[in-house]
């Protein structure tokens, strides 16, 4: 995963309602603990039929809170208040039908559904149910009126085989999607902010990870990347609101994480290039993060060819794989935005002149150069930096933070050139 340290000393108030993905709750606390935050859970009654509160308690370090506890008359202040006044963040998975029509329209019957009503801290919420349930008109209403509150992050559920024996939408959407999405919360809670929905209405066009060419049946030609600079880019713009067309090589993180994600798998740069340019016309931002495979093998044999003949069919037919960016900036549609990534050795001083070269020859508005022979950052990271170069001579300097974090650092610049 991203290793973060935005959930590090945060406080998060876990929300637990009825729906049959509250069996995978427990882990996802476990995670934000490990992650650093202070976790505390509420438990709706139904619920508790499907998932205990010994477990939730335990894996939180805390006591897990049950409507019976509201009514304790022990305490100063409601408790409602007190845990919404505590939370820097709520995250509600599952949210169930039930609880999301509460939600909704301000229901304040119960101690989770009453704490929703207090707080004034980000919510993210964690859809899940039946297909026919979410597919039904009245749940789709409720779903539709949280897309543009500032303070809520609505993450769809995604397909898959339900509990119902059902294959549809309504599975909670996994974990690592959770996760990404509170660490994103606390990015911006670190800046006294919710989570900008600035780019509602936006489409994004994203390559990510390594292309890949053959030689022969069994060799093959790649560049080093894991992918991740990209999807999390896909991530930190959809959660912003933007729409996005992820088009990706044989990325080696987990697959989980690219799940609700519209994406396009490819292997080689010009299956890249043709999704691309299909892709090309409805996209108000291109991202170029995917490291393209720089060479290929003209007519690469479906054989395996014996190691002497193919070195000598490589050096006779090796040719420079199509510049995708650069063709694509040549027809660049009004009001586009091109961000492409390079990557780099040497000196700062090096880094940011060889990134200013390659920003200008391929026609892209930002370009984001990265070191990738420095400790702890770039191939296989979770951590980055470099130097963002921008149109005039723009030169923002982006330190060693999480791939995450300098996904919105972009994002936030790509927007400001925008207004
Ligand atoms: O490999 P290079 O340093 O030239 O890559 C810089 C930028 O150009 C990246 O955004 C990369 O995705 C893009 N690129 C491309 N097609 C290539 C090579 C690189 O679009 N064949």
């Amino acid at each position: 995963m991203t290793s973060s340290t935005s959930l590090l000393g945060k406080k998060v108030l876990v929300g637990v309602t009825g729906s049959i993905a509250a069996i995978k709750t427990p882990i996802l606390v476990s995670r934000l603990v490990q992650a650093g935050a202070e976790v505390k859970c509420i438990l709706t009654p139904n619920s508790t039929n499907l998932v205990s509160p010994l477990s939730l308690s335990t894996l939180s370090r805390n006591k897990c809170f049950q409507d019976k506890d509201q009514w304790e008359d022990y305490q100063a202040k409601p408790l409602h208040i007190s845990l919404a006044e505590w939370a820097d963040l709520i995250i509600v998975a599952p949210m169930s039908a039930t609880s999301l029509s509460k939600f909704v329209h301000g229901n304040a019957d119960g101690l989770l559904a009453s704490t929703l009503l207090a707080a004034d801290s980000q919510i993210i919420v964690a859809a899940a149910m039946n297909t026919s349930m979410w597919s039904n008109q009245s749940v789709k209403n409720n779903w539709n009126s949280l897309q543009k509150r500032e303070q809520v992050i609505p993450l769809d559920p995604s397909e898959g085989l339900l509990a119902c024996d059902r294959i549809g939408d309504g599975k909670m959407i996994n974990l690592d999607i959770i996760e990404l999405a509170s660490e994103s919360a606390c990015l911006f809670k670190a800046q006294n902010k919710f989570l900008t929905k600035d780019l509602i209405g936006q489409r994004f066009l994203i390559s990510a990870g390594p292309t890949i060419e053959d030689l022969d049946a069994a060799r093959q030609l790649t560049n080093r990347s894991s992918g991740l600079m990209g999807v999390l880019m896909s991530h930190a713009a959809k959660l912003r609101g933007a729409e996005v067309d992820l088009v990706h090589g044989p990325v080696t993180f987990q697959k989980e994480l690219l799940e609700g994600l519209n994406t396009y798998p490819v292997r080689t740069a010009t299956q890249m290039q043709t999704v691309i340019n299909d892709l090309q016309p409805v996209a108000n931002v291109i991202v170029m993060a995917a490291a393209v495979c720089d060479f290929k093998k003209t007519s690469p044999s479906y054989k395996k060819v014996p190691k002497n003949l193919l070195i000598n069919s490589i050096l006779k037919n090796i040719e420079i794989t199509p510049d995708i960016i650069k063709k694509l900036s040549s027809k660049k549609l009004q009001g586009q935005i091109f961000l492409g990534f390079a990557a780099e050795t040497g000196s700062d001083q090096e880094i940011k002149d060889k990134g200013e070269q390659k920003r200008i020859s391929k026609g892209c508005e930002f370009l984001m150069a990265n070191p990738i022979d420095r400790k702890n950052q770039g191939f296989e990271e979770n951590c980055n930096s470099g130097f963002l170069l921008g149109p005039n001579k723009m030169v923002k300097n982006i330190l060693l933070s999480t791939k995450l974090s300098i996904s919105h650092q972009l994002l936030d610049e790509i927007q400001n050139y925008q207004s």
